[in-house]
C-alpha cells in the first residue's frame, strides 16, 4: 500500500520544522514518505540536520542542487510530478517558503492531491522577496493551512481562505527547539571559533536583498566592524554570498570569525550563549524569541512580526546597528520575556490531528 502522507523538504530550514510533524503522524500510525528535494546538499546544509534531528532517511532525494528560481522551481516540479503519479499521496505537506515548497504545491494541486501548509499566512507584504511569492502562492493552493501566530490567521483571513480551513496550531520549530535545547550543549565545539568567557554576537547573512549587491554588502561590512569593535563576532557563513563577502572584506577584523554552516545543535548551542544576534533569517528570529536572546533583524520587514510584539527581535538598518549593539550590550540580556501563544512544544501533535481528521474526512 502506498504512503497516505508524503512530505517535501528540501532546504535547511524545513528540516527542523518537518521533524515533529512526522514524528507525531508516526506516533498517530499514519503512513508517510519524505521526500528530499537536494535543493540544499552540502552536508552541512543538510545531512547534519537529518541525523542530529533524527529525521528518517529521506525516501527519494531528487537531487536537483542549485540554479536560478526557474530552473530550480522547474526540475523540482518534474522530478515530484513522476513520484506523485506513482505513489498518488491522499495528501501532501510542504513546509515554510522555499522553492521547493512552492514547486511541490503546484504539482501536487494540479494533481488533484491535497496540499498541508505548515507556516502559512506569514507575509512581509515586500514582492521583492523570493519568499512572500512562495508564500502567496501555496497558500493559495493549499487545503489545509497551518498557522504559526494570530496575525497569519489574520492575512488569510483577509485574503479570502474559508475559516474551516485555517488551524492555529503554534510553531513545530519549536518543538525542535525545546526538545533539543539541552541537547546544545553549555559550550559547543565550534571549529575556528573559541567560546570567549565574556559577551559575543553571532550574525548570519544571507538573503539576495542584503549580499547580492556589493554597495549594500559594502554597508553591512561597515555595520558588522562596527559591531566587532565592541564584541566578538562569530558567523556562520552561508554558502551564498560567501566568496563577495569575502572579496569585500567582510571577515578583515580582528573581531569577526568566519566559520563553516554549524548543524542544528551547535548553532542553537551558540546562540543561547550569546549576547545577541544579528541576522537576516526567519527562523532565527523566533528561535531567539523563545531563548530570550535579543534578535537585531537587518531587514525593513518582517513577515513574523509576532517576534517584535512577544518576543526579542527589532528591525534595525545597518547605519543604526553599532549603536544599537551598544544599547543592548548595556542592558543585557532580558530576564523575563514572554513567548508568542502555542509555541510552547506541541505544535507537531496538534499538526498530526488536523491531519489525521482531515484524512478520516476524505475516506
Ligand atoms: C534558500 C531559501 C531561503 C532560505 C534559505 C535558508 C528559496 C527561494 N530560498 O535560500 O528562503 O532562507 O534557503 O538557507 O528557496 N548553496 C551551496 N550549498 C548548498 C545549498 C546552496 O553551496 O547546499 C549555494 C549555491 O551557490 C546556491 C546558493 O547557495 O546557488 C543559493 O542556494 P538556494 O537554495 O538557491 O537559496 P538559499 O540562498 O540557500
Amino acid at each position: 500500500m502506498s504512503n497516505a502522507v508524503w512530505h517535501v523538504t528540501g532546504a535547511r530550514p524545513n528540516f527542523p520544522k518537518a521533524a515533529p510533524v512526522v514524528a507525531a503522524l508516526n506516533e498517530r500510525g499514519i503512513s508517510q514518505g519524505l521526500v528530499h528535494t537536494g535543493q540544499h546538499y552540502d552536508d552541512n546544509m543538510s545531512t547534519v540536520f537529518f541525523e542530529q534531528l533524527k529525521l528518517p532517511r529521506p525516501d527519494i532525494n531528487l537531487g536537483v542542487g542549485s540554479g536560478s528560481h526557474a530552473q530550480q522551481t522547474a526540475t523540482i516540479m518534474t522530478g515530484l510530478e513522476e513520484l506523485f503519479l506513482k505513489e498518488q499521496p491522499k495528501l501532501v505537506v510542504v513546509y515554510g517558503d522555499v522553492n521547493s515548497t512552492v514547486a511541490a504545491a503546484l504539482v501536487a494541486s494540479k494533481l488533484h492531491i491535497p496540499v498541508a501548509h505548515v507556516e502559512a499566512g506569514l507575509r512581509s507584504f515586500d514582492m521583492t522577496m523570493p519568499e512572500e511569492v512562495n508564500r502567496i502562492v501555496t497558500d493559495r493552493l493549499s487545503n489545509l493551512l497551518l498557522a504559526t501566530s494570530p496575525d497569519a490567521i489574520a492575512h488569510l483571513a483577509h485574503e479570502g481562505v474559508a475559516a474551516d480551513r485555517i488551524h492555529l496550531v503554534g510553531n513545530p520549530m519549536i518543538d525542535t527547539l525545546l526538545s533539543f535545547v539541552k541537547d546544545s550543549g553549555e559550550a559547543p565545539h565550534v571549529e575556528g571559533f573559541e567560546i570567549p568567557d565574556g559577551p559575543f554576537a553571532v550574525a548570519t547573512l544571507h538573503r539576495p536583498a542584503n549580499v547580492d549587491d556589493p554597495g549594500d554588502l559594502n554597508v553591512l561590512k561597515d555595520a558588522l566592524h562596527a559591531t566587532a569593535d565592541q564584541l566578538p563576532v562569530v558567523m556562520p557563513v552561508h554558502p551564498r554570498g560567501k566568496a563577495r563577502m569575502t572579496e569585500i572584506g567582510l571577515f578583515d577584523h580582528d573581531n569577526m570569525h568566519a566559520v563553516e554552516p554549524l548543524g542544528y545543535l551547535e548553532f542553537l548551542g551558540l546562540v543561547r550563549r550569546s549576547a545577541l544576534v544579528v541576522t537576516d533569517s526567519g527562523g532565527i528570529q523566533e528561535e531567539t524569541t523563545v531563548l530570550g536572546v535579543p534578535c537585531l533583524t537587518l531587514r525593513p520587514n518582517t513577515e513574523r512580526p509576532v517576534t517584535i510584539t512577544h518576543g526579542t527581535n527589532q528591525l534595525v538598518t545597518a547605519p543604526a546597528l553599532a549603536g544599537i549593539v551598544k544599547e543592548t550590550l548595556a542592558a543585557g540580556r532580558p530576564t523575563t520575556w514572554k513567548v508568542p501563544p502555542l509555541w510552547d512544544g506541541q505544535a507537531g501533535p496538534r499538526i498530526a490531528e488536523v491531519i489525521d481528521n482531515f484524512l478520516a474526512a476524505q475516506g
